[in-house]
């Protein structure tokens, strides 16, 4: 059994080095791992919340999807993709808006955090407050139940809305999984071994206190960025102290345990601060020199990007647009067709059109429906391991004929059986007769597949 794991990277800003270390390193690790199913996407619509410039939002969605490139995720591998690419998003996002407490968003911190402010400055507590920004939990709840995500690594500003997700989820499995687990619930996790890198002033590195080193800057900007990091005054020859020293800290960022003993005897027996930083450069540039490089092709090359994200994209939604087809008919928003009809319905005519359509589980099986021309569902099989199987299955029953079929009356429904193995089950009708005329219909829509 593998373990899916998703996250999402809010479309703001440029990556720097704490993010790398933080987040990025991390994750590309993580979906190398075969039993990972590790899906990554650009959380582009939860920027929108915080950012209306658009010049911005494009420039960021271009250099966070080249970033995750260059530092070697393989979107064969891994799912890949822009949250706004996937429509399904948006549209389960209404599903459990509609489920969610106000009261439990009322608690977000984000929103808290805002209203707060608002008090203490005597404005009205919502003043700036979009729903954008209320509603925020939902849309990362949709995020993570579309796909059936069992973990989430996260930072620790997020586990509040991992923890919202899994209530919301578990809400609607409790009002429409009729006894079935429609979303699985999601756990957060967070990466207590990685690094969180300080910033130039020894604060933890963020864009909010402006002390970052950039990651894909050229040469040039990453060794003005070490040259600004702040040191004490020791002069050079005078031993410095490696424990207080977060120059020394970046450095345990990157380096194996042998270089980093080196360079705390070195600094212990006095070398100069200057010195420490070409050290720091020489190290950071040499993990990140080539993927510098690859970013920059890539940066240039929009178009191939794009195609890379469309094409995570439809892999996503290979998962996204079967379950919320199976998420709208659980609330009740189904085809009038798949109504039960009373028998007298003009079947004849309507079984023309009869077909199958193959479709994969969630947990990675295969299985067909059967259809009839008004789009009724006559029978769906059991799980296969492979399309292959299914499909040969399906053309077994159209070869044998109805005639020879062996169907199994049971109290509300019929059974499909097939070299002594149950093949596939009608759905349950309301009664006996009900179900028998389903069984007539199925023999009208296999004799018209034959034909
Ligand atoms: N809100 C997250 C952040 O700011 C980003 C995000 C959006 C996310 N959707 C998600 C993270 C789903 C994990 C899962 O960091």
């Amino acid at each position: 059994m593998t373990t899916r794991i998703l996250t999402g990277i809010t479309t703001t800003g440029t990556p720097h080095l704490g993010n790398y270390a933080g987040a990025i390193r991390p994750a590309i690790v993580a979906s190398r791992d075969p039993q990972a199913d590790s899906f990554y996407f650009l959380a582009d619509y939860h920027a929108l919340i915080k950012c209306d410039d658009p010049l911005r939002i494009q420039r960021s969605r271009l250099e966070i999807a080249a970033t995750w490139l260059a530092c070697g995720l393989d979107p064969e591998r891994a799912t890949f993709y822009r949250q706004s690419d996937i429509p399904e998003i948006p549209e389960l996002t209404w599903l459990l808006t509609c489920v969610a407490g106000k009261g439990l968003l009322n608690r977000a911190h984000a929103y808290k955090a805002s209203v707060d402010k608002n008090l203490e400055n005597g404005e009205d507590p919502d003043a700036g407050v979009t729903m954008g920004l209320f509603s925020y939990p939902i849309l990362m709840a949709a995020d993570i139940l579309m796909f059936n995500a069992h973990k989430v690594p996260v930072g620790r500003d997020q586990i509040q809305h991992v923890e919202m997700a899994r209530d919301i989820g578990q809400r609607f499995n409790h009002l429409f999984g009729a006894g079935k687990e429609l979303f699985t619930l999601p756990e957060a996790v967070i990466e207590e071994g990685v690094a969180t890198l300080p910033g130039l002033d020894g604060r933890k590195m963020s864009k909010s206190y402006d002390n970052t080193i950039p990651l894909f800057g050229s040469a040039r900007q990453l060794k003005d960025a070490i040259a600004r990091i702040v040191t004490d005054s020791r002069a050079p020859g005078e031993p410095k102290d490696p424990d207080n020293s977060h120059l020394f800290t970046l450095y345990q960022g990157f380096a194996t345990p042998t270089q980093q003993a080196a360079f705390r005897d070195e600094l212990l027996s006095g070398l100069a601060w200057g010195e420490a930083k070409q050290r720091l450069f020489q190290l950071l540039d040499d993990e990140l020199g080539e993927a510098r490089e690859r970013y920059h092709a890539l940066v240039e090359r929009p178009s191939d990007l794009e195609d890379i994200l469309l094409a995570g994209a439809a892999k996503a939604r290979r998962t996204a647009t079967p379950f919320l087809e199976q998420l709208r008919e659980s609330v009740g928003l189904r085809s009038f067709r798949s109504q039960a009809q009373g028998p007298a319905g003009g079947r004849k005519k309507a079984a023309k059109g009869a077909r199958f359509v193959s479709f994969r589980e969630r947990d990675g099986s295969f299985h067909f429906r059967l259809l009839a021309a008004d789009g009724e569902e006559l029978l769906l099989s059991r799980a296969f391991a492979d399309p292959k199987a299914a499909g040969a299955a399906s053309q077994r029953v159209v070869e044998e004929g109805a005639d020879a079929l062996d169907l199994r009356a049971g109290a509300n429904r019929f059974a499909l059986w097939l070299d002594g193995e149950l093949l596939a089950q009608s759905p349950a009708y309301a009664d006996a007769s009900q179900r028998d005329a389903g069984m007539a219909r199925l023999r009208e829509a296999l004799a018209s597949l034959a034909a």
